[in-house]
């Protein structure tokens, strides 16, 4: 029998223990943890995603903010924010969602973010100390599949994992965070000869291509795990990198879209920004 990932479940069953946790500050009458989520432009999926992020920290008792910056904002006063709240104590997780308008550099911003309260994982001391193994903050999706994967006891260590895609924002990090994790990894591109080769023969696949469902029976085996971290629209429709009914019964496990990946995502951002809270207390009382 195929097991669905349930990503929608398992993040509420995550989301619950947070709340648990942001309640006991709250009743100590500690200060409560904070995100800010900037914002440049009306881009309507950014729009849905940053909305949703805030919906998701109220209902685990996070407080959060949505700096809202005009699309003709200049690189330096998109930096001038992130200043400002780099310097308030209130604050304790940044994210500058993605994408920015072209006249702006990603790196310039990203860069800029004080690395103990860049909870999506991105500046380069985050990713360096991914790279080495070290506590650090570790980008929300590539976490949130390693999580989903570990809630369902998806053997890991030992394991043969094929990611498919290289972006700074899933795919290398997720090989990284995999093979942390003891897997063997492969990472397979646009410019891999021959991808159901590795596939195939894989325990656990990762699709983040962005292709809808190029992943198809042929990519698989029986004894595959597989997580579609696609978010792809087709016809006003949201479909996966994977051909979900194609795959459904002939493979282990399989998360689907919506309702994979997706609240994953959001819940590793409140268990990130619950961390830097927790890091920064550490640190300076
Ligand atoms: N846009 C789409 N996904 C993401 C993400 O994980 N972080 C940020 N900052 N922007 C995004």
């Amino acid at each position: 029998m195929t097991t669905l990932l349930d990503g929608k479940q398992c993040a509420l069953d995550i989301e619950a223990q947070l709340k648990t946790s942001i309640d006991a500050l709250r009743q100590n009458g500690e200060r409560i943890p904070k995100l800010v989520v900037i914002l440049v432009g009306t881009n309507p999926a950014s729009v849905s995603y940053v909305t949703n992020k805030a919906k998701a920290c109220t209902r685990v008792g996070i407080l959060s903010e949505i700096i809202q910056l005009p699309e003709i904002s200049s690189e330096d006063a998109v930096i001038e924010e992130v200043k400002g709240l780099n310097a308030d104590p209130n604050v304790d997780g940044i994210l500058v969602q993605l994408p920015l308008p072209k006249h702006i550099r990603s790196k310039a911003v990203i860069e800029s973010i004080d690395p103990d309260k860049d909870v999506d994982g991105l500046h380069s001391v985050n990713v360096t100390k991914l790279v080495m193994n070290e506590r650090g903050f570790i980008p929300c999706t590539a976490k949130g599949v390693v999580t989903l994967l570990k809630a369902y006891n998806v053997p890991l260590a030992g394991s043969d994992a094929v990611v498919l895609g290289r972006s700074q924002l899933v795919g290398r990090p997720l090989a990284q965070l995999l093979l942390n994790e003891n897997c063997t990894v492969t990472v397979c591109h646009s410019k891999t000869r021959d991808i159901p080769h590795y596939t195939a023969q894989a325990d656990i696949v990762v699709a983040a291509i962005g292709k809808p469902k190029m992943v198809t029976l042929d990519y698989l085996s029986a004894k595959s795990v597989i997580v579609d971290v696609g978010i792809n629209k087709v016809d006003d429709k949201l479909v996966g990198d994977v051909d979900f009914e194609a795959a459904w019964d002939k493979v282990t496990a399989i998360s689907p879209v919506p309702k994979g990946v997706g609240p994953m995502t959001i819940v590793t951002l409140l268990q990130n920004t619950l961390d830097a809270y927790t890091w920064r207390k550490e640190r300076h009382g």
